[in-house]
């Protein structure tokens, strides 16, 4: 079973990246599921319906989401239909939309998992004890247990990846759109990387256009991010492995395409 996950999608250079290169990457990858995470999908802040499925339409099958869940009104329109969008599942109960996702491939089926973290981020419950609730149910249906960690700091998606190894076929990172260069299978068989990097544009910060985020950090006056459009783009993705039983990870391998590292099918 191959998975390819394509890390937080920011706006239309994010959507345009996703468009040029997803056909490619699973020609080259072939991944039985494709996810993408799509928490900065709209304008660099969270997600419209219309976005949602053209996504799908493009060959994701699972879409997941981050602290910007909420940020276009849109979601709160659809997201209780939504079968295969999942947001942070360790947000309080009654909170619209899922945090995990089944998602049915011939005979089997997998799971697929959205946290956030607690340092250095709103407050939300604990992703520990929420994972191992969910794991719990999950692992009775299928040994194919996807997990999106968005969170902010190293340590704490280290942790998780301990915590969870073995229980899960793999636990990646996202929100903080900087690839991290250490992939690697845990020795309990459980891929893992701190965090897959962003999609979208190559010269801005963080996805954000440079100049306004400079004048916060010169002047530490308000100013109003945008995403830098017209520019170079990226796109930043992993792709993992399965054992077809164990649904443990045999190979985890992270991709980056922009100027600096250029695509080769
Ligand atoms: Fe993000
Ligand atoms: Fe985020």
């Amino acid at each position: 079973m191959n998975l390819l996950f394509i890390g937080d999608v920011v706006g239309s250079p994010g959507r345009d990246m996703v468009k040029e290169y997803l056909p490619r990457l699973k020609e080259k990858y072939r991944p039985h599921i494709t996810i993408i995470n799509g928490e900065n999908a709209a304008g660099g802040k969270g997600i419209t319906e219309k976005i949602y499925r053209q996504f799908l339409e493009q060959g994701a099958q699972a879409v997941t989401l981050g602290n910007h869940s909420w940020d276009n009104r849109d979601i709160f329109e659809f997201i209780n239909d939504a079968k295969y969008l999942a947001r942070p599942a360790n947000l309080p109960k009654d909170t619209p939309g899922q945090g995990m996702i089944f998602l049915k491939l011939n005979h089997l089926e997998a799971a697929i998992i959205n946290l956030q973290g607690r340092t250095f981020m709103n407050p939300i419950d604990d992703p520990f004890r929420k994972a191992d609730e969910l794991i719990e149910a999950a692992r009775t249906r299928t040994p194919f247990i996807f997990v999106d960690f968005h969170a902010e700091v190293t340590s704490e998606k280290q942790a998780l990846g301990w915590y969870l190894d073995g229980r899960v076929s793999a636990v990646v990172g996202t929100h903080t759109h900087v690839q991290t260069a250490d992939h690697r299978i845990l020795p309990g068989g459980t891929a893992y990387l701190t965090d897959v990097g962003m999609t979208g544009p190559y010269d801005g910060i963080l996805g954000v256009e440079k100049e306004a985020v400079l004048k916060r950090f010169l002047t530490s006056l308000p100013s109003r991010f945008e995403v830098a459009e017209g520019g170079r783009n990226q796109l930043s993705a992993v792709s993992i492995e399965l054992d077809q039983k164990t649904g443990l990870a045999k190979k985890i391998e992270p991709i980056l395409i922009n100027d600096d590292h250029p695509f080769y099918s």
